[in-house]
């Protein structure tokens, strides 16, 4: 069963300002999904409709089978969220906020105190859980957030920008919580991040954000694929034969060309050896996240761009420019 559908998704605030612009998506179980884009793009606003805080002004949305603006209470039993602004309880202690989450969704007393120490322990705030939250440091805070997030066990946890405040060491503490989680129990991660590194490092998909229109779906790969297909390859050699496709590049004995598929390198290779070349390094440059979602985000101000100019506009009709 598929944990998180969008259909045609959207959202248009009382003001008129178009949030999120048909946006369609489906997610497994065991997938950490990053929903990726710039401040204002839609990101907040698509979790709030996931979660049942906001109504669609268009398409519709499911969680766990369930219509969230209809009946939040009963998608509230299967999700867990953290947001940058958890609603806890200040003059409550760490460990008292999370029983009284716990007792909201009716677990045991003894069920409760368990599963708080361990969330506790292992989100590193097992000396602090006596201290009340008025005390708590922003990180503290948020890391007591994605305890109080998973105090019922959910199958699917939205999270929004949920390291922004953490340190280092504690912000691979939670990627790796959220990797195990999703690996071992199956949950299913919708997490909202511009962090582009750190999606990188935990997220098993990506839905590429702007503007209220999701621009790009799928794994690093399939990303690669559609946004840059073409991948530099560098090799290190003595006597390149002139025939072949490469340029030199930087160094004296180093030359560039592009491929499509690693299935290309062999048969270059072997005209370069053929051709009389000693090769002492190849190797393929594949795009971070980043150098992809920037790609993308030029190329479409590219485009825009050439909208607004006619000939280009004409080129573009003809089917001469790449889309995505
Ligand atoms: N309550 C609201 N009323 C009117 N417009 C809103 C409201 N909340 C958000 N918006 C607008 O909707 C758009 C999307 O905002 P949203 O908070 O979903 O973006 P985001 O991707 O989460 O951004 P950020 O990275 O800054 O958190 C923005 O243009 C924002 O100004
Ligand atoms: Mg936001």
């Amino acid at each position: 069963m598929q944990t998180i559908i969008l259909q045609n998704l959207s959202k248009t605030y009382s003001g008129g300002r178009q949030a999120v612009r048909q946006i369609s998506l489906a997610l497994d179980p065991g997938e950490v999904y990053g929903f990726l884009g710039p401040n204002g793009a839609g990101k907040t606003t698509t979790v709030k409709l996931l979660n049942g805080t906001l109504t669609p002004s268009g398409g519709s949305c499911r969680v766990y089978g369930i219509d969230p603006s209809a009946e939040p209470a009963k998608a509230h039993a299967h999700t867990g969220v953290v947001t940058e602004h958890a609603q806890m309880y200040d003059n409550l202690t760490g460990i008292e906020n999370l029983l009284f989450y716990a007792s909201v969704f009716g677990l045991s007393p003894s069920d409760s105190r368990t599963r708080a120490a361990a969330l506790l322990r292992q989100l590193d705030l097992k000396d602090a859980a006596d201290k009340k939250l008025s005390a708590y440091s922003t990180g503290m805070r948020q890391r007591l957030s994605l305890a109080r997030a998973l105090i019922h066990r959910p199958e699917v946890l939205f999270l929004d920008e949920p390291t922004s405040g953490l340190d280092p060491e504690s912000a691979q503490n939670v990627n790796q919580m959220i990797r195990d989680l999703a690996e071992t129990e199956g949950i299913t991660v919708f997490l909202c991040t511009h962090q582009l590194r750190y999606a990188q490092e935990v997220c098993t998909r990506y839905g590429l954000i702007d503007e209220g229109r999701l621009l790009a779906s799928g794994t690093l790969h399939e990303l690669q694929k559609a946004i840059m297909p073409e991948l530099p390859l560098i090799v290190r050699a003595e006597h390149m034969p002139h025939r072949l496709p490469f340029q030199q590049a930087g160094g004296e004995n180093i030359y560039q060309a592009s491929i499509r598929t690693e299935d290309e390198i062999p048969s270059l290779v072997r005209q370069i050896i053929e051709g009389g070349g000693d090769v002492y390094s190849v190797e393929v440059k594949h795009p971070s996240l980043e150098e992809i979602y920037f790609t993308l985000t030029r190329d479409r101000k590219r485009t825009e761009n050439a909208e607004k100019t006619p000939g280009i506009q004409q080129a573009r009709e003809e089917g001469k420019e790449r889309t995505i």
